[in-house]
């Protein structure tokens, strides 16, 4: 029996094309009443309410969000689920960050209940903040990937994550080794990789927590299991890339070590690249390897300024997604993570449009995860993820979006003073995943 549909109807906005390589009006498209068809977990159909509502079928249930605003579901293309619960462990650069809070916190998750409380909290927030989508880092433990996976799966977010693969400069209780790193990754592409919305990504932490013969595992696990992702951290911090360069004084740069061992590529995705010189972008471009930009981290950790314009360059573009980094990133939110894109690109001197915010934070992070032709748009055939804005959510935030002169305003307006309190709903799956109290 075909399953009933849901329409969601209301003002919408759209990605007609890739604001970086077009100008931001036109790839943004706005429609003032727009209807959404949701069926068996896609969307159905898509267009303003006047072409669609004659043709609905009788039995359609129809959401009305006249004073919404229907967007993709927001895509977090990296972030830390294990490190939620010591967000705000302030003071430290990167390195002392890692050692003195970040180790002890993923400690923890060799425990499967405390994994799986933390993952039921960290999954909710997502669908209280409308991510629809996340590439998650677990910690070393592969019972804290199972534990996430678990509780994921009846959720209806869309979750790739991995093992962390950690077998050396990393405290007692937290490495592995190389054959066992290999081992429970390759368990656990076998339990869950591509189950429901599940997905697997190979978790190499960054260079330095792996061994030589780890990093070359890592490549074999990936080449092995087609269709899985990769995913690490690059060029962050400035003594963490003098630290690469001591370690592997052959390499002639951070992105040579990942290229030596076969980490490049369509399908991983590193996180930072902050510091990185024009033949690395040149090469990560060459090979498809996508950025997740982290700009509330790198903000927090005092890591630098994201050059994304210097990432997206038209003649070599490198795919770029928005991602939160928590627990060096500060929130959780998407909108806030938009916004604080938008700050950092201030301060470089390049401003960003919101509409470009927007995207990386949806159709840019599918891309970056090779995951554009199933979420971050409104097109007919992708997954049904949506969410739905609140320009009304405070009292503050209502006078100041009833003076806006048009949706790129109403969109930098909400990035700006917005968060999880702009969400109104969540749609994940075709299912309404969360609805904020009223
Ligand atoms: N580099 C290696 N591990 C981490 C981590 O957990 N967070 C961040 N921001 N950078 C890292
Ligand atoms: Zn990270």
């Amino acid at each position: 029996m075909p399953q009933t549909g849901v329409a969601l109807r209301g003002p919408s906005v759209t990605f007609r094309g890739d604001p970086f390589g077009s100008t931001p009006t036109e790839a943004l498209h706005y429609e003032p009443d727009a209807l959404v068809l949701l069926r068996a977990g896609r969307i159905d159909a898509f267009g303003s309410a006047a072409a669609l509502l004659p043709g609905l079928p009788a039995d359609t249930t129809i959401r009305h969000y006249p004073r919404g605003l229907l967007v993709p579901g927001f895509v977090d293309c990296h972030v830390h689920y294990a490190q939620l619960e010591m967000v705000g462990s302030a003071g430290r650069p990167l390195l002392e960050w890692l050692e003195q809070f970040t180790f002890p916190a993923e400690l923890a998750f060799g425990d499967e209940r405390h994994a799986e409380r933390v993952a039921a909290q960290f999954l909710n927030e997502l669908q209280r903040n409308g991510t629809t989508t996340a590439a998650v880092f677990a910690t070393v433990h592969p019972q804290s990937v199972d534990a996430l996976f678990r509780v994921a799966e009846p959720t209806g977010l869309r979750i790739v994550a991995g093992k962390c693969l950690m077998d050396r400069h990393a405290p007692d209780g937290l490495r592995d080794s190389v054959q066992q790193g290999y081992d429970d990754s390759a368990a656990l592409i076998t339990r869950w990789h591509g189950r429901g919305r599940l997905g697997y990504a190979i978790t190499p932490r960054f260079v330095a927590s792996s061994s030589d013969a780890q990093l070359e595992a890592a490549g074999a696990l990936w080449r092995a299991h087609p269709g899985t992702l990769l995913q690490s951290h690059l060029s962050e911090n400035t003594a963490e890339v003098e630290w690469i360069r001591a370690l592997y004084p052959q390499s002639r740069d951070y992105v040579d070590v990942f290229d030596r061992f076969g980490l490049l590529g369509r399908g991983a995705i590193h996180a930072h690249g902050i510091h990185l010189s024009e033949r690395e972008r040149s090469r990560l471009a060459q090979t498809g390897t996508a950025l997740a930009h982290c700009p509330t981290s790198n903000l927090f950790l005092g890591s630098g300024l994201f050059d994304l314009q210097a990432a997206v360059r038209r003649d070599r573009p490198i795919p770029v997604g928005l991602a939160t980094d928590v627990g060096a990133g500060t929130t959780l939110s998407m909108l806030a993570t938009m916004g604080a894109a938008m700050h950092v690109a201030q301060l470089r001197g390049t401003p960003l449009a919101p509409a470009q915010a927007l995207w990386l934070g949806t159709a840019g992070a599918a891309r970056a995860l090779t995951l554009e032709h199933r979420v971050g748009n409104l097109e007919v055939g992708l997954d049904a993820d949506v969410v739905v804005l609140d320009p009304n959510a405070t009292p503050f935030i209502a006078a100041r979006t009833a003076r806006v002169r048009d949706v790129h305003e109403l969109l930098g307006v909400l990035m700006t003073l917005g968060d999880d309190r702009c969400i109104r709903e969540t749609w994940a799956d075709g299912r309404s995943v969360w609805i904020r109290p009223s």
